[in-house]
């Protein structure tokens, strides 16, 4: 193979910064939770839907809102070559409410459960959990107000990341209030920043006008001395609001859910209003949030739409996948490898591999034909669970040697009717 020439010659390609690939030893892991998601969301009642990875850049730009970190900072924006503002999608919320409008789901039914599974794009700064290029899992309902309807979003949450095998995990709520009931909000955490806005960082400053709810988010040291002690959203929510919270923390009670209230939790996208929640792992590190979420009942007007509630959750799929145990049975491995000594034998090897593949079941050959010795490396590196050994002298006699990996032992079994020996061995196990 020329491989090792090209690479001399010139520099090698690199991923991006912030873009990951995902290898084969890890992708047993991704699959078993995008599985799982599956299986636990359609038991839901929710159906899949694919959005595209492009849209235009006032859909972001109008959804999430303008004063949003991901929003002023954190695009990959770009102009078409016929001149459009074109972004790359920071998330997948605003795209599924553009989808749910453009072709009219609602006229189906008014009630509408989806999730999608998919690459998300922001340029935030690369550190352990935080990439430029993440996958996340979301789920959203569209067309219910109702308090129930947050706390089974949540039930199913926390049902699936259980189901992938996540325990220590803690729940935090909250309720952001709504349009009516913020404005005061904000105002009342203006006011008390304000006064001690010389602590704050040089973006805070900056979110006193712009976002002041997001500096309780800022992790600097300084702005979190200047938040301590400020007005808590919870005691500012309208009556409307409180019993909309009352009841989703009596529903999560009632489904056996613990939770958190954390009156600081205020999410980094403009769109929510009430019910918002997160769940953190602390065994991730700063980048804590396994899944971040909430209703957000205004997002479909901002869209230009109708006047359509919302509720739903992303999980970052970098993080759970992270938090999974390194254990076997996500990586596959071969069921049997064929190692085979001289051409007819190697013939031989191909057709049984070959009619196992059609079978479903993975099995592999060393297509030189190299020394036994080295076959038997190749087979114990890529741990296969059987090798059928043909040695020359074993294949001339019509016969082969059945290896059990694990438990070492062995067989002669004879080639007449070997596939189905084999097929027994492997499924039969
Ligand atoms: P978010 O909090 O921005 O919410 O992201 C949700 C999750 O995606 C986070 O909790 C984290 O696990 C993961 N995540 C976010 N940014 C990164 C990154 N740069 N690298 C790795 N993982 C990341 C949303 O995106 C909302 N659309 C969630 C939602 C759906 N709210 C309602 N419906």
């Amino acid at each position: 193979m020329e491989v090792r020439g090209i690479k001399d010659r010139m520099t090698e390609i690199k991923a991006i910064r912030g873009f990951n690939d995902i290898l084969p030893g890890e992708i047993g892991k991704w699959q078993f939770v995008e599985n799982t998601a599956r299986e636990v969301f359609e038991g839901f009642g929710f159906s899949e839907i694919r959005i595209p990875i492009l849209e235009r850049t006032e859909l972001f730009a109008r959804g999430i809102g303008e004063a949003t970190d991901i929003v002023e900072k954190e695009m990959y924006t770009f102009t078409d070559r016929s001149g459009n503002s074109l972004t790359l999608r920071p998330e997948a919320t605003a795209s599924m409410a553009r989808a749910y409008l453009e072709h009219q789901l609602h006229s189906f039914d008014p009630v509408a459960k989806l999730y999608c599974i998919g690459p998300m794009f922001r340029y935030e700064r690369p550190q352990k959990g935080r990439y430029r290029q993440f996958y996340q899992i979301d789920a959203e309902v569209f067309g219910v107000d109702n308090p129930m309807v947050d706390a089974e979003v949540i039930h199913m949450l926390i049902h699936f990341l259980r189901r992938v095998g996540l325990e220590r995990l803690e729940l935090q709520i909250n309720s952001l209030g709504c349009r009516e009931c913020r404005p005061r909000y904000r105002e009342e955490l203006k006011g008390f920043l304000t006064k001690r806005s010389f602590r704050l960082c040089e973006d805070c400053q900056r979110r006193l006008e712009t976002n002041p709810l997001r500096i309780l988010d800022c992790k600097v040291e300084s702005c979190q001395e200047a938040i301590a002690g400020a007005p808590k959203v919870t005691d500012y929510i309208c009556e409307q609001c409180r019993k909309h919270f009352d009841r989703v923390k009596e529903y999560l009670a009632m489904a056996g859910l613990s939770f958190i209230l954390n009156p600081r939790m205020v999410r980094g996208l403009d769109y929510y209003t009430r019910t918002a929640f997160e769940v953190i792992s602390y065994q991730l590190g700063s980048q804590n949030a396994v899944t971040g979420g909430g209703r957000y009942d205004n997002l479909f007007q901002e869209i230009g739409g109708l006047d359509i509630p919302g509720i739903g959750f992303a999980v970052g799929m970098e993080r759970l996948v992270s938090l999974l145990p390194a254990g076997k049975g996500f990586v596959q491995n071969p069921s049997l490898f064929v190692a085979a000594l001289g051409d007819e034998a190697l013939k031989e090897a191909y057709r049984i591999v070959s009619q196992l593949h059609l079978e479903g079941i993975r099995a592999e050959l060393d297509y030189e034909g190299k020394s036994l010795k080295s076959q038997m490396r190749r087979a114990d590196k890529l741990k296969a669970r059987y090798v059928l050994i043909f040695g020359e002298e074993e294949f001339k006699r019509g016969r082969a040697v059945l290896r059990n990996m694990e438990t070492k032992s062995q067989e002669e079994i004879p080639l007449q009717g070997v596939l189905n020996t084999l097929k027994k061995r492997i499924i039969g196990d």
